[in-house]
């Protein structure tokens, strides 16, 4: 089966490499709709149940082409900054990835924040989750790093209720390593692998790791938060 990039080729004879300008992009037009997920339908009672006693959940094919096309295409057109940890000191060797925080500047990633709000319902309605907003940032994992094994909640803070990363990288292989490692409710550990349009949802409180990754890995880390909403400031 083709992969999305070779499909874009063939489809629009252009090459589209992850660190290319914005200039050479090819256009790809997207709206709303291209972004609307059936959550009922995907997020069965089966997922419901293993996401309420096993704390987590995979869920493959979420988007629509177009709509992983865009984020791809989005998440590698940006400008990352070094993500901070909370203390706001850098220790690559603790967290390596680059991240950017999708605000109004993304619009691919601002229907992808959308989306999660309708997951968001979703899950209140279903498992009382009590989630009021939701926050995402590309993020981009140079080769050589990871991120050492963190819950999503700092000491002290419950803020973030569910956790979900979304995967970029087309034909991901597990010898790429850059697998999401999660310790669940019944103390089992899981390793995922980061395969392009499969979203991971998961308690934020958690125990994970992000393996050392052998290929620069792309994904979108998102969080559905019990607090109000704080307006944005970079
Ligand atoms: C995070 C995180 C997991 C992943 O950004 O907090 O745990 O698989 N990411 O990228
Ligand atoms: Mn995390």
């Amino acid at each position: 089966m083709a992969t999305v990039i070779q499909r874009l080729k063939s489809d629009q004879q252009s090459e589209l490499q992850p660190s290319k300008t914005k200039d050479q992009a090819p256009e790809i037009c997207f709206n709303q709709a291209d972004f609307w997920v059936n959550w009922e339908k995907v997020i069965s009672d089966n997922c419901l149940d293993q996401l309420a006693h096993q704390g987590w959940v995979v869920i493959d094919d979420v988007f629509s082409e177009k709509a992983l096309i865009a984020l791809q295409q989005e998440s590698g057109f940006i400008d990352y900054r070094a993500a901070q940890l909370t203390a706001g000191i850098r220790q690559s060797q603790i967290r390596g990835d680059n991240i950017r925080w999708i605000g109004k500047d993304c619009p691919a990633g601002s229907f992808y924040l959308q989306s999660i709000d309708a997951l968001s319902a979703h899950l209140n309605q279903h498992l009382f989750t009590g989630i009021r907003h939701s926050e995402a940032h590309f993020a981009c994992y140079p080769i050589g790093f990871g991120y050492q094994w963190h819950s999503d909640n700092p000491a002290g803070r419950d803020e973030r209720v569910i956790s979900a990363v979304f995967y970029l990288n087309d034909d991901w292989e597990a010898a790429d390593g850059g697998a999401l490692e999660v310790v669940d409710l019944q103390d089992c550990l899981h390793k995922l692998t980061p395969l392009a349009n499969r979203l991971v949802v998961f308690d934020s409180n958690l125990q994970h790791q992000v393996a050392i990754a052998h290929r620069k890995r792309y994904s979108i880390a998102t969080w559905m938060r019990r607090d109000t909403l704080v307006p944005f400031v970079e």
